[in-house]
């Protein structure tokens, strides 16, 4: 189980409780389900809209789902990837800080979404 609190500063912060493990929920999914207005457009990992920024909040290792080949060459291609961060999520298995929430997969810990 996870607890996600989506942010932005212009709503109000917003915590849902979501099934983690199902390797199917996306954080685009789960703030859609939960009305939370997080902007996307192609819903498939191309288009970078969605590009979120992902904290841990209960201060284990940050997990998160593993980057998608798509999300490496968006979030690469929007500036929000370098290449020590790919090195680290390839090698190291640490997740980067920005995500495209139509990619990552929701994992049994506690993060702030911020959108
Ligand atoms: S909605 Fe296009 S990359 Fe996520």
């Amino acid at each position: 189980m996870a607890d996600i609190t989506f942010s932005n500063p212009s709503y109000k912060d917003k915590t849902v409780y979501a099934v983690a493990g199902s390797h199917t929920e996306t954080i685009l999914k789960i703030a859609q389900e939960n009305k939370i207005p997080l902007e996307f457009n192609c819903q498939d990992g191309e288009c970078g809209t969605c590009v979120i920024k992902v904290t841990s909040l209960d201060k284990k290792t940050r997990m998160g789902g593993f980057l998608t080949e798509k999300e490496k060459v968006v979030l690469k291609n929007i500036g929000k990837l370098t290449k020590e961060e790919l090195e680290q999520a390839e090698v190291g298995d640490v997740p980067p800080t920005w995500r495209l929430a139509c990619q990552m997969i929701v994992r049994d810990e506690d993060i702030l979404v911020e959108y």
